[in-house]
């Protein structure tokens, strides 16, 4: 018998290193993450993240929820619960779903802890490596790094100013299929899109459902900022015309506040089903306490009015964004969001998002560069700017900020135009005509 040597140790920064699954290698930290630890100093003026403006919610009506909870059902609140979550909050949430045209049954609406979390059990239950999720080009950073982490493989079809183009997804369900492959589901945010602040049209809604109802390819329809809207509504979601092809999620994250983490699905029934179950395996039963809150306070509080606050905030800080985009970058295209939180921002062709970054940040602004929403590194020439946390004041002062650095950059590549070491910039085409969409 050979002597066997020591096992290996993995590395010197993680000894266990080589005793994670395949599928811990989908788990990556974004490339960017460490520059927004410096963003996040005051100094900095933050159009990068994605928190709602929390203090727009009048603490007493979160505190009186609470103070009711524990008088009137505290043994209840600090118990384990239904994995399924609380049926009185199931019952108000079809509530919620009916402003956006929604008829369903509580029995078929799952809670979850965030609707994170729901992407990554309808990821659990329905993608095995090699799968192929569909999803508009770009898309919603972290549900790509759940995607990634079942090892499945991310189609991204492209987008313009009317959301998902149909055409484009039946060209590549076409070429998928002749390749063989196996696509579970298409993952889409129709309402005022994270990153692309773009809304399908109704018209769409249904093509696309069509689509999918032929080809057999299930719907994940993510709607977290559909209540958000300024001027008009978004059309009534697609599941308010598909029952079984679609699986909706939602969440309380954005239009009441994130740190509850209680968001749901609502599923066909024999999904709806294994959701359960996938949910009682991952944390027995969604909060509780926080369930229970929520509860109250759709209950007690005028919560609808508080959306409209809400909407009378976002607003005004978009206008800020784009009379400061209007007025310091001439020229260069952005969308024209009509709710939600993003603005995607499109740079002259020789400018790189990603490589501008630490400039940005040195002149105490940062953003979201477009390949953090693409998981085939594309994005380089987009930029993600969210206009939902810093005030309309602050908003001005980061746009300034960020007009300096683009400048900054163009300036530079002029200098050395000609001279091979990089693209060679061209004046007259600074700032130039947009392409025709934002894929
Ligand atoms: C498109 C999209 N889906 C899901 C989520 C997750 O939200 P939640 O707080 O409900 O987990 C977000 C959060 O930003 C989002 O933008």
């Amino acid at each position: 018998m050979t002597k066997q040597g020591p096992p290996q140790v993995g590395n010197n920064l993680d000894p266990w290193y080589d005793h994670y699954s395949e599928r811990a290698g989908g788990l990556r930290a974004s490339e960017v993450r460490a520059l927004f630890a410096v963003a996040s100093r005051p100094e900095v003026v933050s159009l990068a993240g994605g928190m709602p403006f929390v203090s727009a919610l009048p603490q007493d009506l979160v505190i009186n929820a609470m103070d009711r909870v524990m008088v009137e059902q505290g043994a209840t609140a600090l118990q384990y619960g239904s994995g399924q979550g609380v049926p009185l909050l199931r019952e108000q949430i079809l509530e919620v779903m009916a402003l956006e045209g929604i008829q369903a049954n509580a029995d078929d609406v799952v809670v979850t802890t965030g609707s994170q979390h729901a992407l990554e059990l309808v990821s659990k239950l329905f993608l095995d490596p090699g799968d192929v999720v569909l999803s508009e080009g770009p898309s919603y950073v972290t549900a790509l790094v759940i995607f990634k982490s079942y090892q499945a493989e991310v189609e991204h079809v492209p987008m313009d100013e009317h959301g998902l183009i149909p055409q484009a997804l039946r060209e590549h369900i076409a070429r998928l299929k002749a390749a063989g492959k196996t696509m579970k589901f298409l993952y889409t945010i129709p309402s005022f899109h994270n990153p692309a602040g773009v809304t399908l049209s109704w018209e769409r809604r249904l093509e696309i459902l069509e689509i999918a109802r032929s080809n057999n390819i299930l719907v994940l329809e993510d709607n977290p900022y559909g209540l958000l809207y300024f001027d008009h509504p978004a059309p009534d979601a697609m599941r308010s015309v598909e029952r079984d092809g679609v699986i909706y999620l939602g969440t309380f994250s954005k239009t009441l506040a994130p740190g509850f983490r209680v968001g749901w699905a609502l599923a066909p029934h024999a999904i709806r089903e294994k959701l359960v179950l996938a949910n009682e395996a991952a944390v027995l039963s969604p909060s509780s306490f926080t369930q229970l809150v929520i509860s109250q306070y759709l209950a007690t509080a005028d919560w609808k009015g508080q959306i409209n606050t809400f909407r009378g905030v976002y607003e005004e800080r978009k206008n800020a964004m784009l009379s400061a985009l209007g007025e310091h970058l001439p020229g260069l295209s952005w969308t024209n969001p009509n709710g939600g939180f993003y603005v995607w921002l499109t740079l002259p062709e020789q400018l790189d998002s990603k490589a501008m970054l630490p400039r940005a940040v040195k002149e105490l602004v940062a953003y979201t560069p477009g390949t953090a929403f693409f998981a085939d590194g594309d994005g380089r020439q987009n930029m993600r700017l969210s206009f939902c946390y810093p005030t309309p004041e602050n908003i001005r002062v980061g746009v300034r900020r960020l007009a300096t650095v683009i400048r900054g950059e163009l300036d530079l590549l002029d200098t050395f135009a000609g001279t091979g070491i990089r693209s060679t910039a061209d004046t007259s085409r600074r700032f130039g005509a947009p392409p025709p969409d934002i894929s």
